[in-house]
This record gives structure tokens, C-alpha cells and sequence, in this order.
């Protein structure tokens, strides 16, 4: 009888302690996922992948932060999530807007005083804002690659640099940028956008390896391409809106009242 129970308790106990071992894994993974009221900052949140991020931030309770340059832009996306069915299981805020244009740097410094202000501090930093660019080098100002600098790296980095001394204070802090597979291989008509996306991913990297001491996250991610109204309201070698899919929307248009 003994040796049925010894057979018997050794690995019943061995599955137990295994079993409490991967639900303590899976209470940890949950914790980390946990949006609920947590601080979330977007960038460019009022069209593209920064709206699709607003409603899936949303949807898990956080509270938002959401920037752009238009605040009526921004207001309808507040609306459209106010107006979100929600089945009641997470508690979800209203978002507050920040309006502000990332290219002026001066602007980004009172803007994240404002940010701040909002909840008193930034759980996590989404650096999402950004423009695009279509142009072949010999006919490109050097004004153009200086404009799309300033808004996809020099405008981050402001953000960043003015958001980051509360994050080390508190110890706590995710700041995500949302670079492009541009920023790790460079493709022909794109230079300045590569070259901004190549300075993101070189300047985040170093971030990461800078505030890891301090217990903060930072993450770059490198989307392909996705439709949006990047390729729309890309800038062009003489600083012109480029409306690359406006013009092939206008062409199929064309094409079809001929029939
Ligand atoms: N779509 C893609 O294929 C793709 C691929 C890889 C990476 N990305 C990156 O994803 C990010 C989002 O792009 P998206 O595709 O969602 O493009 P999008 O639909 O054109 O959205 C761009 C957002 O950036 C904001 N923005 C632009 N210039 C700004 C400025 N000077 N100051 C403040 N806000 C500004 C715009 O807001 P307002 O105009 O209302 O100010 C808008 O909300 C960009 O960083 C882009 O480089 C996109």
C-alpha cells in the first residue's frame, strides 16, 4: 500500500508544484499585459495606425493621451471612442488631446507640460506621429530632408527627452517609437525618410541600452507597409504634398466613367 501511495503522491506532487509554477507564469504575463487605467500617450492618434492604437488602448481601459496638430481631428476620434459599444467588463475613460505640431521644437517642450499635466505622469510613450516622403535626390531641397527630419526624429526625440526625467523619477515607463523597415534598409526616392527612420532606430537603441538601469522599456518597431494616408500626405523634393494614392484613386476613376 505504501509503495502504491509513494508511487502515487511523488508525481501528484511534482504536477502540482509544476501547475502552481505556470499559473504564477501566466499571473505574471496577465500583470504585465494590464492596461487597465494605465497612462498612455499617442502621437499622431488622429488618423492610420496612431487611431488604430487609441482604440485598442481604449478598449483595455488605459487612460489616453491623444496628440496631433488638429484638434478637431482629434475630438472626433474622442467621440468615436466615447461612442464605442463596450460590454461593461473593462472601464474605460474619455481621452484627453494635446494639440501640437512635433516639428517645432519649442512647441513639443510646453506641449509635454501639458501631457504631464493631464494625469501627472506618462505610463507609456507612444512616439507614433510621422510624415513620409517621394522624391529622387538631385531634385530634393535640402530644406525637404531637414522638414521631414525634424518631424519623424528631431520631434520624438523632443518628446521624449521632456517626458523621460518624470519616468526615471518614478522608476516605471514604456516608451515605444514607431520606426519602419526604412529605417533598416534604405530604399531608392525615399531618402529622407529612410535616413530619419535609420536616426530613430540609432537614437532609441541607445535609449534602451541608457535607461535600462532605471527599470525602463524601450521599444522600436518597424512596420512594412500598411495602407494609410502616409503615402497620401508624403512630401515631395519641392516640399509639395506628393497624394499618391489620391492620384491613383483619381486615374481608376477616370478610367472607369470612360466605360
Ligand atoms: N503606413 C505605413 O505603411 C507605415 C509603414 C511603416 C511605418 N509607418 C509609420 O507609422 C507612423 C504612422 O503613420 P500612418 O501610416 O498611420 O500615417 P498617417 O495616417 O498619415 O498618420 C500620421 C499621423 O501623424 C500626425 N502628424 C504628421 N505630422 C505631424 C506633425 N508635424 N506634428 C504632429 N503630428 C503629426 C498626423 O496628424 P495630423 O495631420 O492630424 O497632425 C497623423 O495623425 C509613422 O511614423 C510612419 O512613418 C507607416
Amino acid at each position: 500500500m505504501e509503495r502504491v501511495l509513494g508511487l502515487g503522491v511523488g508525481p501528484l506532487a511534482a504536477g502540482t508544484v509544476g501547475l502552481l509554477i505556470l499559473l504564477k507564469v501566466i499571473q505574471r504575463l496577465r500583470r504585465k499585459q494590464n492596461l487597465q487605467d494605465k497612462v498612455v500617450v499617442i502621437t499622431g492618434a488622429s488618423s492610420g495606425l496612431g487611431k488604430e492604437c487609441a482604440r485598442v488602448f481604449h478598449a483595455a481601459g488605459a487612460r489616453l493621451i491623444l496628440c496631433g496638430r488638429d484638434q478637431k481631428r482629434l475630438q472626433d476620434v474622442v467621440e468615436e471612442l466615447r461612442n464605442k459599444n463596450n460590454n461593461g467588463k473593462i472601464q474605460t475613460h474619455t481621452p484627453c488631446t494635446v494639440t501640437f505640431d512635433l516639428s517645432s521644437t519649442s512647441l513639443v517642450s510646453s506641449a509635454a507640460k501639458e501631457i504631464l499635466k493631464c494625469h501627472g505622469h506618462v505610463d507609456v510613450l507612444i512616439n507614433n506621429a510621422g510624415i513620409s516622403y517621394r522624391g529622387n535626390i538631385l531634385d530634393t531641397h535640402v530644406s525637404v530632408q531637414r522638414d521631414v527630419m525634424e518631424t519623424n526624429y528631431f520631434g520624438p526625440v523632443a518628446l521624449t527627452q521632456a517626458i523621460l526625467p518624470s519616468m526615471v523619477d518614478r522608476r516605471s515607463g514604456h516608451i515605444v517609437v514607431i520606426s519602419s523597415v526604412q529605417g533598416k534598409i534604405s530604399i531608392p526616392y525615399r531618402s529622407a525618410y529612410a535616413a530619419s527612420k535609420h536616426a530613430t532606430q540609432a537614437y532609441f537603441d541607445c535609449l534602451r541600452a541608457e535607461v535600462d538601469r532605471f527599470g525602463l522599456q524601450v521599444s522600436v518597431i518597424s512596420p512594412g507597409y500598411i495602407r494609410t494616408n502616409l503615402s497620401i500626405n508624403a512630401v515631395t523634393g519641392d516640399g509639395s504634398q506628393y497624394g499618391g494614392e489620391i492620384m491613383l484613386l483619381l486615374s481608376t476613376k477616370l478610367l472607369f466613367s470612360l466605360y
